[in-house]
């Protein structure tokens, strides 16, 4: 069943300056800097198996954009360099573009035709084949038939909990997180119990059903946002949502929202640790873990030397990811104000100060025999 969450969430559409096309650099960068390990988990999984004719390829959580067809197109260039390499004919290339049913699939697809006549014009007849497919729902839960998936990839998506996590309701009257969208450093207990267990249920369940719609042999590489320090409240992850829930409460001291709405706001993201992760993967026990490492990213998506964060590039990449949900909070008059406050107030503590970073997890994974 969709839930609540899964049924709003989705990145701006269109292709304008707050759009999630004109924001996803982080993504994109993200989606370079793994296509080392992405190449070693195909030619580790053709190394096991016999190549087979039809290889069908999942993107879960593809959004819309320039980087869901690079990872199709760093897929075919991938199977296309090993097959030259092993003098092999080429598979003919399933591929199901996967995300939540608000994606705008109909953006993916008017593109899809330009995209294909670029792949030819530079690829030739060394073009794999290959199909493209949209998959709407959620991918905690079945999507495909049992073991008909080779390869799983997903970017920037897992760290989307399947919902907000239970028990951050008001108790006797009394919001559990007051002030606080997320994990805080005054956060009671029972906060960081529920987001850890969400986390954990909802990604055993993850686990679950890709085990299942693998077929033997078959792998997946999933990078998503983590986080570095042991304790959730600790992190850059939770400063940065700090940062969004300052701006929130200003708001509220301005008269423009109500203290109940941000009371009853929880983000449903949660930013695992490595070992959290390991924890969850070792104990479904479904996959071995071929390759598990970090990176670090930073907040601004432009900033790649040693520059000082610029606070408009950090904000307008939450907006592009956050606006739907925030309107449909808050309503649609919010989300301006809201991100230049939070421009804002990076910019200003920032400007001087050291950068932050997001820490990136990546897996490797192979489904057990
Ligand atoms: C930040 S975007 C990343 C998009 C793309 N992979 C990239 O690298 O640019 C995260 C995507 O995950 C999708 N998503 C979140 N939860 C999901 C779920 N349960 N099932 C399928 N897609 C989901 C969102 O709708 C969104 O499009």
């Amino acid at each position: 069943m969709v839930i609540k969450e899964e049924r709003v969430l989705h990145m701006v559409g269109g292709g304008g300056e707050t759009s999630y096309a004109a924001n996803s650099r982080h993504q994109e960068k993200a989606i370079y800097r793994t296509k080392p390990i992405l190449e070693t988990a195909i030619a580790e999984m053709y190394r096991r198996t016999p190549l087979p004719e039809r290889m069908v390829v999942v993107d879960l959580g593809c959004s819309w954009g320039p980087n869901t067809f690079l990872v199709v197109s760093e897929v075919l260039g991938i199977v296309g360099d090993l097959c030259r390499r092993l003098e092999q004919k080429p598979p003919e290339i399933q591929f199901f573009l996967n995300d939540l049913p608000g994606n705008d699939f109909n953006n993916v697809f008017r593109s899809l035709e330009r995209y294909e006549k670029k792949m030819e014009e530079e690829k030739g007849d060394q073009l794999v084949p290959h199909y493209v497919v949209g998959v709407p729902g959620s991918f905690y839960g079945r999507l495909f038939p049992c073991n008909t998936v080779h390869f799983f990839h997903s970017n920037f998506s897992l760290m989307w909990l399947s919902q907000v996590p239970q028990g951050l309701e008001s108790e006797q009257g009394v919001p559990v997180n007051k002030g606080n969208i997320y994990i805080a450093e005054n956060s009671p207990p029972q906060v960081v119990k529920a987001y850890q267990e969400q986390h954990r249920r909802d990604f055993s369940t993850f686990l679950k059903s890709r085990y299942v719609e693998l077929s033997i042999g078959g792998g997946m590489v999933l990078t998503f946002l983590g986080r570095r320090n042991k304790h959730p409240a600790n992190d850059e992850l939770s400063y940065l949502y700090g940062l969004l829930a300052e701006a929130l409460n200003t708001m509220v001291s301005q008269g423009i929202i109500s203290e109940d709405k941000v009371d009853t706001f929880n983000l449903p993201i949660y930013g695992a640790s490595m070992q959290e992760a390991k924890s969850v993967i070792e104990e479904e026990g479904s996959f071995d873990v071929e390759k598990a490492e970090s990176f670090e990213s930073s907040w601004d998506p432009f900033d790649d030397s040693d520059n000082v964060l610029n606070g408009k590039n950090v904000a307008s990449t939450l907006q592009a990811v956050m606006e739907p949900l925030i309107s449909h909070h808050f309503g649609d008059a919010t989300p301006h104000a809201l991100f230049s406050l939070v421009a804002d107030n990076i910019t200003a503590r920032h400007l001087l100060k050291d950068k932050c970073y997001y820490t990136v997890l990546v897996f490797a994974l192979r489904r057990k025999a």
